[in-house]
């Protein structure tokens, strides 16, 4: 296996904006050219690393804290990091490229009335219920990033076209070598 530089590719966006779509689908591409590549998501990390943690600020800090921290042990032992994490506070998601260094973060955007259309976990109807509090883009804030490395609409782009996207830009970084 050929050694390549680790990096960090960091989804951010509300949920259901279609972070872990597009993550999955730039793992097989990354996976498909022989790379290490591991995906932390919060679906997943939040039943696992950061069980204990809820969804008040403080709360969300700590989680983007500690998967800052396992992604900066994975990259640089040079595995590829996805992580895809609703991230709403602009000052964590800073915090995470400066600690881990090649850093792009992607928006995955989509309106707020798309991601409830979605609703794919059924969550938006809960919270507009008023049976979750704190939920992100209904009673609690979002800070979309302001100058981010890639801004991905996923209500006008599909999924293929917008992994292209990013993986062209780990290639023009030199990321992630060309060809193949
Ligand atoms: S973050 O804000 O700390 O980055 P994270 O991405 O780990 O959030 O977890 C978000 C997921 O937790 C959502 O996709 C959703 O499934 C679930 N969730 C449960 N409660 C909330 C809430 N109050 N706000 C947002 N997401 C929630």
């Amino acid at each position: 296996m050929i050694e390549h530089p680790g990096f960090v590719v960091w989804f951010t966006g509300l949920s259901g904006a279609g972070k872990t779509t597009l993550a999955l689908a730039l793992e097989n591409d990354l996976r498909a050219r022989g790379m290490r590549v591991e995906r932390l998501d919060g679906d997943t990390v939040r039943q696992s690393l950061t069980r204990d943690l809820g969804f008040s600020k403080e709360d969300r800090d700590k989680n983007i804290e500690r998967v800052t921290f396992v992604a900066k042990l994975l990259s640089r032992n040079n595995v590829a990091v996805l992580a895809a994490f609703i991230s709403p506070y602009r000052a964590m998601r800073d915090h995470a490229r400066r600690e881990t260094g090649h850093f792009v973060e992607v928006f995955v955007d989509a309106p707020l009335e798309v991601c409830v259309a979605r609703d794919t976990k059924g969550l938006y109807a809960k919270a507009f219920a008023g049976l979750i509090p704190n939920f992100t883009g209904v009673n609690d804030p979002y800070e979309p990033p302001e100058n981010p490395d890639i801004h991905i609409r996923t209500d006008h782009e599909p999924v293929e076209a917008a992994a292209r996207r990013v993986l062209a830009c780990l290639i023009e970084r030199g990321y992630v070598p060309d060809g193949g």
